[in-house]
C-alpha cells in the first residue's frame, strides 16, 4: 500500500523541499499552505500521517492538530518547530501530538520520526485485528454453547414426553386388557371398568398434546376485556363433579363487582384448571384425615393489578425443595399419574401476560398460589 502523508506550512520553499525528501522516502505527498486548507484536504483524503508547522497564521499548529484529533483521533500527527516554540511544543504534547522536529530539518531525524508514526499505526491496526478476531472467537464460542444448550434442552424435553406417553400408553394397554377381557368373559363389570381406563387416559393424552401445543407455540395471546368471574366458574363448574365424587369441597370466593379486565380467557382458564386439579391431587394425597378436605377459588381486586386469582387448599402442601422445582418442566412427585408440565404451561401464559405466579406452602399444611394479572398485558 503506498504511504500518504498531508505536509501543512506556510512557507512555499519550506513545502517544496520537504516534498521532494518526503517522495524520496516513498511517500505520497498532499501539501497545504494554512490550517483551514488542510482540513478540507483532510476530511477528503484521510492520510494516516499529518506533518505540520506548529506556527503558522490564521490556524496555527496546535489549534490545527485539536481539529485533526477531534476528526480522526489515530491520525498521527507530526510538529514542525522552530527554536523557541517551546511553549507550543508543551502544549501540543497535551493534544496528543506524535513526535517533533526541529527546524532546520535534517532528514534523518524525519525518516526516524516518521518510521516511528508507521510503526504505532502498524500496531495499532494489528490490534484491531486481534480484537476482532477475539470478538468473532467469543461469538463462535457462545454459539456453540447456546446450541449446546438448546441440544441439551431438547433431550430433557424428549426423555420427559417419552415418559409421560409411556405412563399413558401403560393406562392405555391396562384398560384394554380388562376389556378385552370383559368382551371375553362377557362380565358387564370388566367392560366398565377397562373402558373408564381407556377414557381416563384419552383425557391425559388430550391434556397432554394441548399442553404441549400451549407450550411450543410462540406468543399468540388473545387479549380481550374479560370478565374476571368467567373462567374461574368455569373451571368450578368443570371440576365440581370431580371433587364431589372424592369428598373435597370445591368453593368460590369471589369479591363483587369487579371490573372487566384485560387477559386471554381461555389460556387463564387453563391455568386455573392446572391449579385446582393440583390441589384436588393434594388433597387427595393428604391421608391424615383430620379436617374435611377443601379447595378455594379466590377472585379479588388487588391494587395496581387488574385482577388477583388464588387458588388455596389444605392437602398435602410441600416441602421447600418440591417448592423450588414445581415451575420445572417435568417435575412431578406424582409417578406415572403426573407429566409435571402443568405448572411450567401456567407460569409461561402468565408470564405472556406480564403477569406473576406465587405459591406459598408447607408441608402437611396445604398450599396457596396467587396469580396477579396486570390491567393490561402490554402496559
Ligand atoms: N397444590 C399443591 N399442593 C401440593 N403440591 C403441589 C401443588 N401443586 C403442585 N404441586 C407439586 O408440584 C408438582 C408439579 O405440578 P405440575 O402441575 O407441574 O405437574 P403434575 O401435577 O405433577 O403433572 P401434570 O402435568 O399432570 O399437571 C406436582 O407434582 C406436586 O408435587
Ligand atoms: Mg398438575
Amino acid at each position: 500500500m503506498e504511504k500518504s502523508i498531508l505536509l501543512v506550512d506556510d512557507e512555499e520553499g519550506i513545502r517544496k523541499v520537504l516534498s521532494i525528501a518526503l517522495s524520496d522516502m516513498g511517500y505520497h505527498v498532499r501539501t497545504a499552505e494554512n490550517g483551514v486548507e488542510a482540513l478540507r484536504i483532510f476530511k477528503d483524503a484521510r492520510p494516516p500521517i499529518v506533518l505540520t508547522d506548529i506556527k503558522m497564521p490564521e490556524m496555527d499548529g496546535i489549534e490545527l492538530l485539536r481539529r485533526l484529533k477531534e476528526e480522526s483521533p489515530d491520525t498521527e500527527v507530526i510538529m514542525i518547530t522552530g527554536h523557541g516554540d517551546m511553549d507550543l511544543a508543551i502544549k501540543s504534547v497535551k493534544y496528543e501530538a506524535t513526535d517533533f522536529v526541529t527546524k532546520p530539518i535534517n532528514d534523518e531525524i524525519l525518516e526516524i520520526a516518521l518510521n516511528r508514526a508507521q510503526e504505532r499505526i502498524a500496531m495499532r491496526q494489528k490490534l484491531n485485528e486481534y480484537t476482532q478476531n477475539l470478538e468473532q472467537l467469543v461469538r463462535d464460542k457462545t454459539q456453540k454453547l447456546i446450541e449446546a444448550e438448546r441440544l441439551a434442552a431438547v433431550g430433557q424435553t424428549v426423555a420427559g414426553l417419552s415418559h409421560a406417553i409411556k405412563n399413558i400408553t401403560g393406562g392405555l394397554k391396562g384398560g384394554a386388557f380388562v376389556l378385552e377381557k370383559g368382551i371375553e368373559l362377557s362380565d358387564q363389570k370388566y367392560l366398565l371398568q377397562g373402558w373408564e381406563m381407556i377414557k381416563g387416559n384419552v383425557d391425559k393424552i388430550t391434556n397432554l398434546s394441548l399442553d404441549l401445543l400451549n407450550y411450543a407455540k410462540a406468543t399468540d395471546l388473545n387479549v380481550q376485556a374479560c370478565d374476571p368471574y368467567e373462567p374461574a366458574q368455569e373451571v368450578i363448574d368443570l371440576m365440581r363433579p370431580r371433587a364431589q365424587e372424592l369428598g373435597i369441597d370445591l368453593v368460590s370466593d369471589f369479591s363483587p363487582n369487579l371490573n372487566t379486565s384485560h387477559f386471554d380467557s381461555d389460556l387463564i382458564c387453563r391455568c386455573l384448571l392446572n391449579l385446582v386439579t393440583n390441589a384436588i391431587d393434594a388433597c387427595i394425597k393428604d391421608d391424615s384425615g383430620t379436617q374435611d378436605k377443601m379447595v378455594t377459588v379466590r377472585i379479588k381486586k388487588t391494587r395496581g393489578w387488574g385482577v388477583e386469582y388464588q387458588v388455596l387448599d389444605n392437602g398435602c402442601g410441600m416441602n421447600a425443595e418440591i417448592k423450588r422445582n414445581i415451575f420445572k418442566r417435568f417435575f412431578s412427585t406424582k409417578g406415572s399419574e403426573g407429566t409435571g408440565i402443568g405448572l411450567m404451561i401456567t407460569k409461561k401464559i402468565i408470564d405472556e401476560h406480564n403477569g406473576v405466579i406465587e405459591v406459598e406452602s408447607q408441608e402437611g399444611a396445604g398450599s396457596k398460589f396467587f396469580i396477579k394479572l396486570p390491567k393490561k398485558p402490554n402496559g
